[in-house]
């Protein structure tokens, strides 16, 4: 007897987002997301580092948790509670620290213990496209905080926090990227930081700190962490080993009072994140973590210098940007004339996968000429062809640019 194949789509539950699309392989020139640089990833002292762990305690795989319980392998969050004191000034026991999938499940389980339907929120205005759309599916009002160059502005906060106040709204939580801001680059000074977290005691706002591109800093130098320097218990901070290491690895944390952690552990239903993963990265970053990054670093900033150059030559004038502090990305403005999310289409069909600006926005016409590229992953042949191919695009799609190299470019057909 031949069956009809079973249709699941009267079955499917209600409210479910759109399917999604299938994965094609990477476009040629790939300056999307939050990829690292694959040359940097630290191969051979990962092997290392997996045959020596797995050899030592490879079976307390047998158990859930291993032998370190549901907040994460214990040699790992050692490895935190030394990394944050010394770079962040952060003082936490392994008990504040909750190990997560990536710091994707950090901001869910964040979410998951403040937010209602309905709560309003307040984030850069500008800022990761992960937060804002956790946020809009939440049903969550997100009010956006101008920032610039030295990051969230404190007045337009100040402004924010007396005008919502005025209106018997309490924001559930102020998310900040404070140190190498996703996607403008800049890092909040400490004098900020002061003044933010004064506001934030003012007015009985927690501090969502999310600081993980804070490795990843040209200079090395970055101001104490908002959790630091607070002393209290209004800051939640969230990091991640995907921009140090590896993204794929899939570890992040979040540094929290234990009772939070408490209410945070009793939603994290996946009976534990991935130990092996955990247990290589203890392992490795025992050793090498404070030789890896700086090398990275160093690395991700003559990346970027090409990615610079490239649009100088390529976009003239026509592409204005800040020279970040560190990170992965370049913030990028175009003419006002150029609509990123149509430039993304065109783009795409060329081979070319940028980041546009509304997607990273609570002001999508702000954002509109803007655009977001990741520098890390392309090679530095790949970064130049890639905005060569891309300066093609903008310039038949939208007339820009212009002129390069001082040199009057007709659109095609003209
Ligand atoms: C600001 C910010 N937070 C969190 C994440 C999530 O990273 P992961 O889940 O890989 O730790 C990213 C990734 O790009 C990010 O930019």
């Amino acid at each position: 007897m031949t069956t009809a194949p079973l249709d699941f789509a009267p079955l499917l539950a209600t409210g479910l987002p759109p399917p999604a699309v299938k994965w094609n392989g990477f476009p040629k020139y790939n300056f999307v997301g939050g990829h690292n640089d694959g040359e940097q990833v630290p191969v051979d002292a990962l092997v290392a580092a997996a045959t020596a762990v797995l050899t030592r305690e490879g079976r307390t795989l047998a158990t859930y948790g291993l032998e370190s319980g549901p907040q994460g392998y214990r040699p790992l969050r050692a490895f935190l509670v030394d990394k944050l004191k010394r770079d962040a000034g952060i003082a936490c026991t392994a008990d504040n620290i909750l190990v997560t999938s990536g710091s994707l499940q950090a901001l869910d389980l964040v979410n998951g213990i403040l937010l209602n339907r309905g709560d309003t929120v307040l984030i850069e205005k500008e800022s990761y496209q992960g937060a804002l759309n956790r946020l809009t599916k939440l049903g969550v009002n997100a009010v956006g905080i101008p920032l610039d160059q030295d990051g969230m502005r404190m007045d337009a906060l100040a402004a924010a926090l007396a005008d919502l106040k005025g209106r018997n709204i309490r924001p559930k939580y102020i998310y900040t990227i404070p140190t190498v801001q996703n996607p403008t680059g800049t890092i909040l000074p400490q004098a900020r930081r002061h003044e933010l977290l004064r506001l934030a005691q003012e007015y009985g706002v927690p501090i969502f700190e999310d600081d993980c591109y804070a490795d990843l800093i040209w200079d090395g130098k970055r101001p104490p962490a908002l959790h630091a320097m607070s002393g209290r218990r209004d800051v939640i901070h969230v990091g991640s080993f995907s921009k140090s290491v590896s993204p794929a690895l899939r570890v992040g944390y979040i540094v929290a009072e234990w009772d939070l952690i408490a209410r945070m552990l009793a939603i994290k239903t996946d009976a534990g994140s991935g130990a092996l993963e955990q247990m290589v990265l203890a392992e490795f970053c025992q050793q090498h973590f404070t030789t890896h990054v700086p090398a990275l670093t160093r690395g991700l900033r003559k990346k970027l210098e090409t990615l610079m150059e490239a649009l100088a030559e390529q976009f003239g004038t026509a592409a204005e940007f800040e020279d970040p502090k560190g990170g992965i990305f370049l913030w990028v403005k175009l003419p006002a004339s150029v609509d990123t999310m149509k430039l993304y289409q065109a783009a795409l069909a060329a081979g070319v996968a940028l980041n546009p600006g509304p997607e990273w926005s609570v002001d999508k016409g702000y954002a509109k000429p803007r655009m977001r590229l990741c520098f890390a992953n392309p090679s530095h042949e790949a970064i130049r062809a890639g905005v060569a191919a891309l300066a093609e695009v903008c310039r038949k799609e939208f007339g820009v640019p212009e002129r390069i190299a001082n040199v009057e470019r007709r659109a095609a057909g003209s």
